[in-house]
């Protein structure tokens, strides 16, 4: 058991949202969705240090990291072609957990094979913070660290199982998080093992 009482206000763990079946189907329509899509692998800006995760996106904007920098654009940058659409499923998350009145524009799709991780940050590519981020996580564990709004402070840990959602809002929504590591082998919903993380965003004020 994890002690889900100490969250910050603005920060929801919803464990188990989605039941195996939506999580199947999901994947399935993932699948489909990233052979149109394929994932690559982001750089660090200036060093050029490839990213542990492997990336793509959907929705009228995509997340991309390269040596010039973070940002949004609305191709993918090895194909030159717009990212496919979010599907239904992910609109409808978004309207039951984010409180938002604007429609996401993105949804960022993260595979971490075994040895993946990622740093603690915040996300704030955005030009606005008014919306939430809605994080679906799929296939293998991950212990997730969540921090607050401060760089330097208190952190604790949390494991995100395969259907679970959580959503970074309000008061949370620049709490610094990161992913310390992936439990490989404790799901078998994706065929090649890993995760999947799924982060649906606003990218322009509303
Ligand atoms: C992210 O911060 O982009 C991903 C978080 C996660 O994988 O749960
Ligand atoms: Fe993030």
């Amino acid at each position: 058991m994890q002690l889900t009482g100490n969250f910050p206000k603005g920060f929801k763990y919803l464990p188990g949202y989605f039941s195996h079946e939506e999580q199947r189907e999901l994947v399935e329509t993932l699948r489909y969705l990233v052979k149109e899509s394929p994932l690559f692998t982001p750089v660090m800006p200036r060093t050029g240090k490839p990213f542990s995760v492997r990336m793509t996106n959907l929705g009228e904007l995509g997340w991309v990291s390269d040596r010039n920098g973070y940002r949004y654009q609305s191709e993918h940058p090895e194909t030159g072609q717009a990212w496919p659409t979010i599907p239904e499923v992910l609109n409808d998350l978004w309207s039951r957990v984010g409180e938002c009145e604007a429609v996401p524009e993105t949804c960022l799709v993260n595979y971490y094979a075994s040895t993946a991780k990622m740093g603690l940050h915040q996300d704030r590519d955005e030009k606005t913070f008014e919306a939430p981020v809605v994080s679906v996580s799929l296939g293998d564990t991950a212990v997730f660290r969540l921090g607050g709004v401060k760089r330097g402070g208190p952190t604790q840990s949390l494991k995100l199982n395969s259907g679970d959602v959580v959503v970074l809002g309000r008061e949370a929504r620049l709490c610094y998080h990161g992913i310390d590591r992936i439990l490989g082998g404790s799901s078998s919903l994706l065929k090649d093992g890993g995760r999947l993380n799924l982060t649906l965003r606003r990218v322009s004020a509303f």
